[in-house]
């Protein structure tokens, strides 16, 4: 479940995605944007970035803070820098930073992942680090990633000015029937399973599918549950039958979840109640 890029499936859309990236870091554009519900591959794509961009000083943001002042720590500690404790320092101190990076001709970048979680404020202030840019191009590059309710929140009469300075936008859909395929053949192989080893029918593909919508997350949690009881039962095959029986031990245990936590709660109700059970 967590987004290795060493299982790294490059789908056309996962593709197209970093290559808006590189292009919108490479000439230097200023602001980015890549959106994707949740369990697309945008953390993913975020970690196979910073394993791409070889001579660029990165900060990567993972679970930005709500406010200015953390998210500008973040950023600050992240490029590995030190500066005083307020605000104006520490966009002092970045300032610095990118002018002496722009002077050694090195271009540098901030991703921030889960971005639709920044307030208002935060956005603000991202915005006006980048004011610092020379006559011709930005001397840094910001990347937003997040869910699509960014792209609401970009809307917002307040952050206009920011909303009409991105101008390098993707937005990374689930992948389809045949991708999803190729998604869990190319996953088995880098897993280590030699080829023919292990087979899917189309069949089970395809209920793979249609449960999953083709959300690389949902694909992994069905996947292995189909695998372990694969394994368990010592069959090769993977067919229509397995896959349907996972999905209904995977509802079956979210729904028996459910329950018992139901349950707990009408308890501590009664409880309170002072009802003698
Ligand atoms: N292109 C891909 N190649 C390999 N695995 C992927 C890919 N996209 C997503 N995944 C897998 O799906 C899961 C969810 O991906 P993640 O990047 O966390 O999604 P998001 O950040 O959009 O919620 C992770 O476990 C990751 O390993
Ligand atoms: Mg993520």
């Amino acid at each position: 479940m967590t987004p290795n890029p060493r299982f790294l499936f490059l789908s056309k859309k996962h593709e197209e995605a970093l290559a808006s990236l590189s292009y919108g870091i490479n000439k230097r554009k200023g602001f980015i944007l890549i959106t994707g519900e949740i369990g697309t591959g945008k953390t993913t794509i975020c970690r196979e970035l910073l394993n791409r961009l070889k001579d660029i000083d990165s900060a990567l943001i993972l679970n930005p803070s709500l406010t200015e002042g953390g998210l500008l720590t973040a950023i600050v500690d992240d490029f590995g820098l030190t500066s005083g404790r307020s605000i104006k320092e520490k966009i002092d101190t970045l300032n610095r930073f990118l002018l002496e990076r722009r002077e050694a001709g090195r271009n540098a970048v901030v991703i921030i992942d889960e971005s639709q979680h920044l307030s208002i404020k935060a956005l603000e202030m991202v915005r006006l680090l980048s004011n610092l840019e020379t006559e011709r191009e930005k001397l840094i590059q910001i990347v937003f990633m997040g869910q699509p309710e960014l792209r609401e929140k970009l809307e917002n009469k307040e952050l206009k000015q920011l909303n009409q300075r991105i101008v390098v936008r993707y937005h990374l859909n689930p992948l389809d029937c045949e991708e999803t395929f190729d998604y869990i053949l190319h996953r088995l192989k880098v897993a280590g399973c030699p080829e023919g080893f292990l087979t899917f029918t189309n069949g089970a593909a395809d209920r793979v599918f249609r449960h999953t919508k083709g959300y690389p997350r949902l694909i992994n949690v069905l996947c292995d549950r189909v695998l372990t009881a694969a394994y368990v039962e010592n069959k090769k095959v993977v067919d229509k039958e397995m896959v349907l029986k996972a999905i209904k031990d995977i509802e079956g245990y979210k729904s028996s979840v459910h329950n018992t936590w139901g349950f707990h709660r009408l308890l501590g109700i009664f409880r309170r109640r002072g009802t003698v059970l």
